[in-house]
């Protein structure tokens, strides 16, 4: 049995790193012959924990890696895990994914294999049967549970944990029809993940499972925020106790309740934002997460307030940046919030310094000299006047006084509440505690 992947990004480098590294011959295709390449070496185009090495065993056994698509003719399975990135009024762009299910197709014409086609890139609730599924057929000439089985397989891996995401899912769905395509998907992941739950549905449900997934992630995090605001105007109020208590509530759950500078990333905002637009179409005014977002917006002009209150007019104010990473072990600064951040103020003209342990060199191509660009933290903080904390990178748990000495004004805004509890000789604001 051999399995192809297109597309190598976090889900598909990490889908075809693990399952290489189980044994299973595994063929990963991209169009970037770049990254291939770099790939083929064992190494990573992006940080990600625990893959590279990974990847590297994977290397040593079956898998191959080329951006020749000719090879899924030889595939038992093809998952499709291509980007679906946004339109600029919100809506989805399916130009990627479109592009290569007709590679698919044309393929699938020559074909004497009958191929299981799985989509584990996040579409809008429809796209598989009524954009997806046409072209298939018509490019191949082949009918859908006759020739070849097309399957919606969502994805729920995290970055900064994508390689125990990918060997241990929560779940896994699999939507479309009842046939022996679907019986032998279900085989394959039950090999795969033993003990996990497989949830069968249609086509449509499966992908809106995806949207209901990040849009909850999401309404948990502006939730939480919104209740941090609220906290500080509560002199003491403490948000983790708050979040870590109704989180023991099993109704609740415990992850996802803690407050910070909004949700960020390549994938909540965008989910978010196509779900809406798919909502507004379908004639669904989403109110809540319109409210979800507009949360999430204002968080970060929340920060820009508190920077201000303390030092007036921003204009050549020297601003440190902590972690422009949307989250820490990562170095993906898409949607980041520390970006929107340093576009604010830079609007403002303030002077911006960064630090980031990995992602500096993302930065630089969306700054370059318009920001200063720090190796030590050390460095970030000489003659600051103002550090805001933005990514809970370990690093900067162990801030201390020392570390503060050399800032111009010793101001500190903590939007991750990571230095709470210490003894600290400086003006220190956080999100989330009531002042
Ligand atoms: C998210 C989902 O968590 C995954 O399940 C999903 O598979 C993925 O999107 C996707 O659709 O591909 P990811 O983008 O890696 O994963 O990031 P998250 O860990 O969800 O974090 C998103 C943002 O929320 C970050 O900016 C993070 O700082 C923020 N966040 C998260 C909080 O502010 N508070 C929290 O309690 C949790």
């Amino acid at each position: 049995m051999k399995i192809g992947v297109i597309g190598l990004g976090f889900v598909g480098l990490s889908l075809s790193s693990v399952l290489a590294s189980k044994g299973y011959d595994i063929v990963g295709i991209d169009i970037d012959k770049e990254k291939c390449n770099k790939i083929i070496n064992g190494i990573s185009p992006f940080f990600e924990p625990k893959l590279d090495k990974t990847l590297q065993n994977g290397l040593k056994k079956k898998l191959k890696i080329s951006d020749n698509f000719l090879l899924i003719n030889e595939c038992d399975f093809i998952f499709v895990t291509v980007g679906t990135p946004q339109n600029l009024n919100g809506s989805i762009d399916l130009s990627i994914i479109k592009k290569a299910i007709s590679t698919i197709g044309e393929n699938l014409l020559k074909n004497k294999k009958k191929p299981i086609i799985l989509i584990k890139s996040t579409v809008i609730p429809g796209t598989i049967k009524k954009i997806i599924l046409p072209i298939l057929e018509k490019k191949s000439n082949k009918k859908d549970g006759k020739d070849f089985g097309l399957i919606s397989n969502p994805e729920f891996l995290q970055e900064s944990s994508a390689i125990r995401d990918t060997k241990f899912p929560h779940v896994v769905v699999l939507g479309g029809n009842q046939t022996v395509f679907m019986e032998k998907t279900k085989k394959l992941f039950t090999k795969l993940h033993p003990n996990v739950p497989i949830i069968t549905t249609n086509h449509q449900t499966s992908e809106m499972i995806k949207y209901a997934n990040n849009s909850f992630l999401a309404t948990k995090i502006s939730f939480i925020n919104q209740l941090s605001n609220i906290c500080q105007k509560i002199p003491g109020a403490n948000i983790d106790d708050i979040g870590k208590t109704i989180g023991l509530d099993p109704r609740i759950g415990k992850l996802f309740l803690n407050a910070g500078p909004g949700y960020g990333g390549s994938c909540l905002p965008k989910d978010m934002k196509a779900l809406i637009n798919f909502a507004n179409i379908s004639g669904i005014n989403p109110t809540l997460l319109n409210a979800v977002e507009e949360i999430n917006a204002k968080q970060l002009e929340q920060i820009i307030l508190m920077a201000k209150q303390k030092l007036g007019d921003l204009a050549s104010k020297k601003i440190t940046i902590l972690g422009t990473a949307f989250k820490p072990d990562t170095d993906d600064i898409r949607d980041s919030i520390a970006i929107e951040l340093i576009k604010k103020l830079l609007k403002k003209k303030a002077k911006i310094i960064i630090h980031d342990p990995k992602a500096i060199k993302n930065t630089k191509r969306i700054f370059e000299n318009k920001i200063s660009y720090a190796k030590t933290i050390e460095d970030a903080l000489s003659k600051s006047q103002c550090v805001i904390i933005m990514t809970q990178w370990k690093q900067y748990e162990k801030l201390n006084n020392n570390k503060f000495k050399h800032m111009t004004t010793k101001f500190v805004i903590d939007c991750r509440r990571m230095l709470v509890g210490k003894q600290l000789d400086i003006d220190y604001y956080a999100i989330g505690l009531g002042k």
